[in-house]
């Protein structure tokens, strides 16, 4: 287990070219991190040398293919602390939402209800959204505190005999806060519901230990863990998977097929039908595997110390509004702001001619820009690679922002 910033950085082939004539601050990995090359080179070697569709073919390279895909999975649970047949593929974590919107929920029955947060993306809203107009179930959610959090205390009055599931993010792509998880288990236990997690945000900064969290379902993408796009997974306790029925149909999701009917292979062939995202799985799995080489407390520490550099350098600005925890309890190295006088699409604008890339804008949160009554914030992330000059960049084109905007 090792961490030295500076060697990992130049494992990150992108981070050396310039942008807009300025070396590259690359602080936007909360909607997509970089690759390494062992990313590169996995997805690479597996297109120039053992390519072949997976789980059908007898032939040498269909065989390797298979291992390989498969140890991806194992990966996969191991970056969860879970069995790798309860591990399935997905597309990325919208996917997996609604593989689980769509499947899970119809054992339900109208007026059920689904209990959600004003602190979700759209991805873990509109899959149910679109199960309850479906199936007559009621969508609830918890408020946002002013700090940007789950409002914990909202619980007792929301979940009830009809709350079937919680579905939360475990770690807000708008504020960086960390969900309280064992609160939603309590109260999903209190009244029967499941827990669903959406661990996009939370998956990047760390091994997780999925039983000990109490969740009932889990899901992430790959192309926010320094893996290639294309890729996610949904982990579910293998009980509920195999109640679960199919949500796409096609080949390999099944047992036996005539005209009339279908028989199912168990999960999680039965939810990964077609031919699945066999190279970026692989690449998925080289991606874990580089990550699980990493000292994940001092990759910890050293995202903390951005993150409070960042956080002080943002205080010391009047001008400047932070929407997220001012201190570092509970949460990640996500930090969103307001800046009065300017559009957060002018400001990553100016700070992009720096070299610096951001997000601005509603992050795929509409509900929670709504509740800070905002149309949109600045939002800066930060990843295993940053080190402190991009903060500074960020920072100093923050002056800049503010001696041609807010003057
Ligand atoms: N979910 C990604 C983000 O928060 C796209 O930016």
């Amino acid at each position: 287990m090792t961490f030295d910033p500076a060697a990992l950085r130049a494992q990150f082939p992108i981070l050396a070219r310039r942008v807009r004539g300025q070396p590259l601050h690359y602080l936007d990995s909360a909607a997509t991190a970089q690759v390494p090359l062992a990313v590169l080179d996995a997805v690479r070697t597996h297109d120039a040398m053992h390519r072949a569709n997976v789980h059908r073919g007898v032939h040498a390279l269909a065989e390797e293919a298979t291992q390989a895909y498969e140890a991806a999975r194992g990966a996969v649970a191991g970056w969860l602390n879970v069995a790798p047949d309860e591990v399935i593929f997905t597309s990325g974590a919208t996917a997996a939402i609604n593989l689980v919107a769509q499947s899970w929920t119809r054992s339900l029955s109208p007026g059920d209800e689904i209990l959600l947060t004003e602190l979700e993306h759209h991805s873990n809203i509109v899959p149910w959204q679109l199960a309850a107009e479906r199936q007559g179930l009621v969508l609830r959610a918890l408020p946002a505190t002013a700090e940007g959090r789950i409002d914990l205390a909202a619980l007792p009055a929301m979940v009830g005999a009809r709350t079937k599931l919680i579905a939360a993010t475990h770690v807000s792509n708008v504020t960086g806060a960390v969900t309280d998880v064992a609160a939603l288990v309590a109260a999903a236990r209190s009244c029967g519901a499941k827990l669903l997690l959406d661990g996009s945000q939370r998956a990047p900064h760390g091994p997780l230990d999925i039983p000990a969290l109490g969740a009932d379902f889990y899901v992430f993408t790959g192309h926010k863990l320094y893996g290639p796009n294309g890729i996610g997974a949904l982990w579910a306790r293998r009980e509920i998977l195999a109640a679960m029925p199919p949500f796409l149909g096609g080949g390999e999701m099944i047992r036996r097929v005539t005209i009339e009917r279908s028989t199912y292979a168990d999960p999680p062939r039965r939810f990964e039908a077609g031919t699945p995202p066999i190279a970026q799985a692989i690449g998925l799995g080289a991606a874990i595997g580089f990550l699980s080489t990493l000292d994940w407390s001092a990759v910890a520490a050293h995202e903390m110390s951005l993150t409070q550099r960042l956080l002080d350098g943002l205080a010391a600005d009047r001008r400047i509004r932070i929407f997220g925890p001012a201190g570092l309890q509970s949460r990640i190295g996500v930090v969103s702001f307001d800046m009065e006088g300017a559009h957060p699409h002018d400001i990553c604008q100016i700070l992009d001619a720096r070299g610096v890339a951001c997000r601005g804008g509603h992050h795929c949160a509409q509900p929670l820009m709504d509740r800070f009554d905002l149309a949109g914030t600045t939002r800066a992330s930060i990843g295993i690679y940053n080190d402190a000059s991009d903060i500074d960049a960020l920072l100093d084109g923050l002056d800049e922002v503010a001696r041609r905007l807010c003057a």
